[in-house]
């Protein structure tokens, strides 16, 4: 069995996945293009991926014989899900591991950007500071404050309690699947948070901050832009550690730069690494490389909760991080029966 890892991999799961098979590494700092990703993948059984691996299926046509693709994170928007189903792929992601490191991320921008820090920063640094000044570089405050949560999943939960703790109140929005699962998670945030739901023009036009916690998909692309900017109050400040393209990232530029929301606090793009200009030069943005999950720490727990997804997988057991487990049945016939037929 072959497997490819893009991007780097503690070696002690390294090796724990060489006894599977012969295992190799692309340690690559931008995504591959199509065609080298398709050739890569010509005789790959399993493949490990990042975020910003975008899998076009032309190259995973090529890919005859793949059979598991394990993302190390918990967004999977760059993976042909549907596509992968009926190939009889099976996909993993690293989710509950990355929760509290991501909201920290969050957390920190939002203070960031409502304590001006990197401007702060950068006034001593430049040897500015002249002394005590009691208008100097006024921030705004926190507690007391509305922060508004755009979805409600185990990320939004963590950066939830941190609001709580910091005595913001809170509201939130997500999608209307109404599960009994999840009015009971509602119940539980209202009791214990005193967290509110509300829909998302409701939670646009009243928050103090808003911040994004929603998967990538279909119904999700763009869904903050012009229309959505234009309700939210002037000194709003916006913090996306989601993904880029959930933002019309033209629409947020020109918010910024009309005084239609103070600031925003940014760790994901619409087309990364590119940054527009306009924010890098804005002062009223704080800026990170998509780091929401990168504590050592957790890094590391994601790629163990990759590799272990692997070896379980091929020990005939459904790994509980699997995307698509309605096909484990079939995909471990078919993994047997190529088993039989290689021997
Ligand atoms: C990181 O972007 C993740 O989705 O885990």
């Amino acid at each position: 069995m072959k497997i490819l890892c893009l991007g780097k991999l503690p070696d002690d799961l390294s090796a724990d996945l060489q006894k599977l098979g012969s295992f190799s590494l692309i340690e690559r700092s931008r995504a591959l293009n199509e065609e080298a990703l398709g050739k890569a993948l010509e005789d790959i059984d399993v493949l490990l991926t990042e975020p910003q691996d975008i899998l076009p299926i032309a190259a995973l046509e090529q890919a005859g014989k793949l059979k598991l693709i394990a993302q190390r994170a918990v967004g999977f928007d760059n993976i042909p899900l549907e596509y992968a189903s009926r190939r009889l792929i099976l996909v993993t992601n690293t989710p509950g591991v990355l929760d509290n490191a991501t909201a920290d991320l969050a957390f920190g921008l939002l203070l960031a950007c409502a304590r001006r820090l990197p401007e702060a920063d950068r006034y001593v640094r430049d040897g500015h500071w002249q002394g005590f000044q009691s208008d100097l570089l006024l921030g705004c405050e926190i507690s007391g404050k509305t922060i508004g949560l755009v979805g409600m999943g185990r990320i939004a939960l963590a950066m939830a309690r941190r609001a709580y703790g910091f005595g913001m109140n809170i509201i939130y929005s997500r999608s209307q699947s109404g599960t009994k699962a999840q009015d009971d998670k509602d119940l539980e945030l209202e009791n214990s948070l005193g967290a509110r739901r509300v829909d998302l023009e409701e939670l646009l036009r009243t928050s103090d901050f808003i911040s994004l916690h929603c998967p990538l998909n279909a119904a999700t692309t763009e869904l903050i832009k012009e229309r959505e900017f234009a309700m939210m109050k002037p000194s709003c400040i916006f913090i996306n550690t989601g993904r880029g393209k959930l933002v019309d990232e033209a629409a947020l530029i020109h918010a910024l730069q009309t005084g239609k929301i103070k600031g925003a606090g940014l760790d994901v793009f619409y087309d990364e690494p590119h940054v527009p200009r306009a924010l890098i030069e804005a002062p009223n943005v704080v800026l990170s490389p998509h780091i929401g999950s990168a504590s050592a720490e957790t890094r590391y727990n994601m790629a163990k909760l990759s590799s272990d997804g692997i070896k379980l997988a091929f020990s005939g057991q459904m790994p509980p991080n699997v995307l698509n487990g309605h096909i484990f049945a079939h995909w471990m016939e078919k993994v047997i029966s190529q088993r039989l037929t290689s021997l």
